[in-house]
């Protein structure tokens, strides 16, 4: 199809260079029309090379060939991103001054904006009414994705992921308009790695978890429009960009963080691996070899189980829990009494949460690996669904059914 992408003068122009690149590997034409701000950011040879067609903003080049009137006419879809404010105003009051707005004013086929700007000018009653102008006149108009903004802070105001406007951008050619942002709007926490139990200052039990899976989730949700907490336990992985990370060392810090973030989380997932046990004592000072005395024993106690906590005080907390959704992870193996998923049905109903996504686990397998192969079971009765791939397919399918389950819930 033929595409016109117009690029505003925002920071997020270089991440439309990837989205340029998902419409013309998927066979479309795409002419990008930036705005002058946005060749500051973005230059016109950028666009050129990655479009394969001429690239100008200007109502005066190749004027023969009536561009200002053509381009629009002849898209079969326009697309904005980043829309910012000022290309917003613009577009809700009609201006024509350059050749995008000409553009934007002969556009026959669906429009797409995707906005992205500081939180304060998204919620800015000003740009607000400018959205609800363009969506009333058809348009469409995503929600901005939560989370890292330009400078140290964060909120609503970032660009949807390319592969998420690539989306919406699809569905909307296709006639679905019910495509925001699945979690738009919506905090989800994530518990991520292994926790490490002190035996000494220097010495810990730990456990083989990456952290990848939960890194992956993040990234997921963060795509999918949440705003995302990282309560991250040891990591061999750096956590992404654009999520509030909270460290934690041991299960009991873990708990801690997790209890003091539960209220306002709408989605809570347990993909950290928490040590079941913690040494009894933890000595305060480094535990000696000696050769006059026995070696030492380590006396192990029980730590709690989050997640079931997390589950009680969910149930606990009224009407206001229940639109929570709790989400556990189960590392299986089968043995001589029973297979992989009778032992994790049997988990699921322990433990209470709404979700539990189960692996298969041998010493090869999962920890520490790109790949990984799942099982999501769910207490609302609907059948157990299969997801395999990198972990980012993997997270991708299991954020998307969270998505439908708080639909679910949202219904009932
Ligand atoms: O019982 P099991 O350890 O197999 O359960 C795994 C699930 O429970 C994971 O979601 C893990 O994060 C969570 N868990 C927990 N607290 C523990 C142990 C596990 O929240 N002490």
């Amino acid at each position: 199809m033929r595409i016109v992408l117009g690029v505003g003068g925002g920071i997020a122009a270089y991440k439309v260079a990837s989205l340029l690149r998902l419409f013309t590997e998927a066979g479309h034409n795409v002419t990008v029309i930036p705005t002058e701000a946005a060749t500051r950011f973005v230059g016109t040879a950028t666009w050129e090379a990655l479009s394969g067609n001429p690239v100008s903003n200007s109502v005066f080049d190749g004027v023969h060939q009536v561009n200002h009137v053509r381009l629009g006419h002849e898209a079969d879809l326009v697309v904005i991103a980043p829309a910012t404010a000022d290309l917003l105003a613009r577009a809700a009051t009609g201006q024509a001054g350059d050749l995008l707005t000409n553009t934007l004013l002969m556009a026959h086929g669906p429009v797409l904006f995707a906005p992205a700007m500081h939180t304060e000018m998204w919620q800015h009653p000003a740009t607000q009414a400018n959205v609800e102008t363009l969506r009333s006149r058809g348009a469409a108009v995503l929600e901005p994705a939560t989370g890292r903004l330009t400078g140290a802070d964060s909120g609503p105001g970032r660009l949807p992921e390319p592969e998420a406007i690539f989306d919406a951008a699809i569905a909307l050619v296709q006639g679905q308009t019910d495509f925001q942002l699945p979690l738009a709007g919506r905090t989800v926490t994530i518990s991520a790695g292994g926790t490490r139990e002190p035996l000494d200052p220097v010495r810990f039990l730990g456990n083989r978890s990456s952290g990848k899976q939960g890194v992956a989730l993040a990234v997921a949700a963060r795509n999918a429009g949440a705003t995302v907490r990282l309560l991250a336990a040891h990591m061999e992985v750096p956590p992404p960009p654009g999520v509030e990370v909270v460290p934690v060392e041991t299960a009991l810090q873990l708990r801690e963080a997790a209890l003091a973030t539960a209220g306002d989380s709408d989605v809570f997932i347990m993909s950290a691996a928490v040590a079941d046990f913690r040494p009894a004592v933890v000595s305060d000072t480094k535990i000696k070899k000696r050769d006059d005395s026995a070696d030492p024993v380590i006396t192990l106690v029980r730590n709690p189980d989050i997640l079931q906590e997390l589950v009680e005080v969910r149930n606990a907390a009224g009407p206001s829990g229940q639109h929570r959704l709790i989400v556990g992870f189960a590392a299986e193996t089968g043995d001589s009494q029973g297979d992989v998923l009778a032992y994790a049905e049997a988990k699921l109903q322990r433990k209470g949460c709404d979700l539990l996504v189960v692996n298969h686990v041998g010493s090869d397998k999962v920890f520490g690996q790109d790949t990984n192969s799942v099982v999501i079971l769910s207490r609302s009765g609907s059948g157990p669904q299969e997801a395999s791939g990198t972990k980012a397919e993997v997270s991708a399918a299991i954020i998307s059914r969270i998505g439908d389950e708080l639909n679910h819930l949202a219904l009932n």
